[in-house]
């Protein structure tokens, strides 16, 4: 009754990228003496018990983890796992009760305040659900905001939300004011006015969560294209299995205030942690998921039958069927750089798809 799938890679293209978050040991309890409730944390006490012992809200019970520099990193999770909670901690909206948060290797906790509002000024940028524009300023003013309130001048802040708007295909809307647009350009304003401050770290609260799906799947295509061109670093929550899987470098599943898994897609498909991991992605279609460098696997004389069309390491291997059951021999996977990682032969993939699907009907019956 496993899902283990045939070869154990997968890992990101982006795990070895330097960190530039690293967050280490991180409680929240809101409480004003959070002293009772940490220490039962430390004891491994649950959210649950701790409400019950002490009427204490934990909004974080441990938190551990390392976000890599252009990768973006979904944090999944139920309603009430601490999801936002993380989030706001790291743009230090609130104060952790315990533990580290560093930003390219400086520790944020002991920042003082103006020192901080610099560093998250230069370097962060947030997109909520609630498109939280402004109702009486045109599309432009509202891209325009943050680098307002960050005290840029007219003429310089107009010429980037302008350049914004364009980069999320809203410039003939510039003039327009919110009351205009449909929920989907709004949303596409919210992003606009995040970009707009070229941040390096964008942190992304349920962002598309509002949206109808046809809309949120343009979104996500948009924040793929804007990525590949940007590599920014990217926070971003959803409650959601299939845009997980669809946007992520890697997912950190959280429940009740602690990190059930950290893994790529593939990685968290192929072994779920526990039932709960399991039943996040019950029903995804792994086939969608895995990409020929999750099932690529070392040539058996060490190279590939020369003369073979290579696949892209990113293809989705139900899009491989055709090609690999056509070609005479394994074909050879190569990541964007040209560097060979292995190769996929008939037989590998359909192993890959059959247990793929396989897995899929297991654990719906679970
Ligand atoms: N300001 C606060 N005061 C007290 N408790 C809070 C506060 N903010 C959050 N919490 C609690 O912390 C826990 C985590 O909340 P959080 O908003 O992080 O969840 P979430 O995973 O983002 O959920 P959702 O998917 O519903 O947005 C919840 O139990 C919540 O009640
Ligand atoms: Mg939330």
């Amino acid at each position: 009754m496993t899902m283990i799938l045939p070869t154990p890679t997968g890992s990101s293209s982006t795990g070895t990228a330097p960190v530039r978050l690293a967050v280490r040991g991180l409680r929240k309890v809101f409480a004003d003496d959070p002293s009772p409730a940490l220490e039962m944390l430390r004891h491994g006490a649950t959210k649950a018990e701790v409400l019950q012992r002490l009427n204490v809200n934990v909004g974080v019970a441990e938190a551990s983890f390392d976000i890599r520099a252009g990768e973006i990193f979904v944090i999944m999770g139920l309603s009430g796992s601490g999801k936002s909670t993380i989030v706001r901690l790291l743009n230090r909206l609130i104060e952790p009760s315990e533990g580290e948060i560093r930003l390219d290797g400086r520790d944020l906790t002991g920042l003082s305040y103006s020192a901080l509002v610099e560093v998250l000024r230069r370097d962060m940028s947030m997109v909520f659900q609630s498109f939280a524009l402004l109702p009486n300023r045109t599309a432009l003013e509202n891209a325009a905001f943050g680098l307002e309130v960050a005290g840029v001048k007219r003429g310089e802040r107009r010429r980037a939300a302008l350049t914004a708007l364009e980069r999320v295909g809203l410039a003939d809307y510039a003039d327009r004011y919110p009351n205009e647009l449909s929920g989907g350009m709004q949303q596409r304003v919210g992003l606009a006015r995040a970009l707009a401050k070229n941040p390096t770290i964008m942190l992304m609260d349920e962002a598309f969560s509002a949206l109808d799906p046809l809309i949120r799947s343009d979104m996500q295509g948009e924040l793929l294209r804007l990525q590949r061109e940007d590599a920014r670093t990217i926070v971003f929550i959803s409650h959601d299995a299939e845009e997980a899987m669809r946007i992520a470098d890697r997912i950190a599943v959280m429940e009740d205030g602690r990190i059930a898994q950290i893994g790529t897609p593939a990685e968290i498909l192929r072994a779920p942690a526990d039932e709960y991991v399991r039943a996040f992605f019950r029903g995804v279609d792994a086939s969608r998921v895995l990409r020929a460098r999750d099932i690529a696997r070392p040539p058996d004389d060490g190279l590939p039958q020369p003369g073979l069309e290579p696949v892209a390491a990113d293809t989705p291997i139900h899009a491989l069927l055709g090609r690999v059951a056509a070609a005479p021999g394994p074909l050879p996977v190569v990541e964007a750089d040209g560097r060979l990682i292995g190769v996929i032969s008939r037989a590998v993939l359909l192993e890959a798809l059959d247990r793929g699907e396989g897995a899929g009907r297991e654990v719906r019956h679970v």
